[in-house]
């Protein structure tokens, strides 16, 4: 058994090879590129995880690591189209480098090359993990697309929110595990649990995205701050905002998002810190922690196994960046 950092560190060395040809450079450097700033890699150690709480890690579990976190990189690509964001780990965007048609292309191209991963697995328990895989793949997209609607919306519940957020994002990690565990041979009430407990800890971790969007570091965060702000995008910040503000904030709130972008983000944390939204994100993603902890604890093998998953949940919960 491997704990966190040994995951993160060998996944690392497994995934930083080539993986695209060489010509049309125009096409697959953007793509390499992107791939060579790294990213905390938590998707594919999940995978790893998931089949090492219940066997040995097998090359089936690196395959799938893979596609996992080439179809991620894919998302990112795209997504940073979607909410014209410049920066990502610290680097200019895609498309901010090489244009948006090239930017759509290097996604596309990285998905592909996901399934052709995928497609490695042993024969038998493919066609599961394939159905998981697309499952996940259409609820990314359908998370992607309600992000972008409520954008526009002038009111929406923190139950739609948490909707958008599990596919856009928890899925995945779930599906993660879960691929992961399937390869270890678990049994489905263990899979269940775990998909479970993936899914929560993903809504905590998008939580803690959020907040990070507003208050990160700049330094550290490796994206724009604010960028979530400038977008009108509907965190659980913003709706916690206009639900406790009064209505003198509830109506410059409004007014703020109907103005240009550049010039509302610091009158907008204003409102937000006036309103505690920082106690609110702390509560909020420790009811998902515990609903995820909750499954973990459900899960039928030794807690010794867990552990790794309770650090990389420690981890992903504090983070900076
Ligand atoms: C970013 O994911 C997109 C979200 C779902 C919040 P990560 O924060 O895992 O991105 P990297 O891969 O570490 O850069
Ligand atoms: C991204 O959500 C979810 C996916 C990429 C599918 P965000 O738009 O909040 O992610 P970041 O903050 O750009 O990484
Ligand atoms: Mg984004
Ligand atoms: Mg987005
Ligand atoms: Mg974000």
């Amino acid at each position: 058994m491997h704990n966190f950092q040994q995951l993160v560190s060998q996944f690392g060395d497994f995934f930083s090879v080539r993986h695209f040809p060489h010509s049309p450079a125009t096409l697959y450097e953007p793509g390499e590129y992107f791939l060579s700033w790294g990213g905390k890699r938590i998707r594919p150690v999940l995978c790893l995880m998931g089949q090492e709480l219940f066997s040995e890690l097998t090359n089936d579990a690196w395959q799938a690591a893979t596609a996992v976190e080439l179809f991620h990189n894919f998302t990112l690509i795209h997504d940073d189209m979607m909410d014209e964001a410049a920066l990502r780990r610290g680097n200019e965007t895609v498309h901010k480098k090489y244009g948006v048609n090239t930017a759509l292309l290097a996604g596309d191209v990285m998905l592909i090359q996901a399934y052709d991963y995928l497609s490695r697995v042993n024969h038998r328990q493919l066609p599961a993990l394939l159905t998981l895989f697309n499952k996940t793949a259409r609820e990314v997209c359908e998370g992607q697309q309600l992000d972008i609607d409520f954008e526009k919306a002038e009111q929406v519940q923190l139950d739609a929110y948490i909707h958008m957020i599990t596919l856009k994002t928890s899925v995945l990690l779930a599906a993660s595990l879960q691929m992961g565990a399937l390869l270890g041979g678990a049994s489905e009430g263990n899979c269940d649990h775990l998909y479970a407990f993936g899914k929560n800890l993903g809504i905590a971790f998008q939580i803690q995205d959020d907040y990070l969007d507003a208050f990160g570091d700049p330094e550290k965060f490796g994206k724009e701050v604010g960028g979530d702000i400038r977008q009108n995008k509907k965190t659980f910040l913003l709706l916690h905002a206009l639900e406790v503000a009064s209505s003198e904030q509830q109506k410059e709130l409004i007014e703020l998002m109907k103005q240009n972008p550049s010039d509302k983000v610091a009158r907008v944390l204003d409102i937000f810190r006036a309103c505690g939204v920082e106690a609110w994100a702390t509560e909020l993603k420790e009811k998902y922690r515990q609903l995820a902890l909750h499954h973990l604890e459900s899960i039928a093998v030794v807690s010794s196994r867990k552990q790794p998953l309770l650090e990389l949940a420690q981890y992903l919960l504090q983070r900076e960046h």
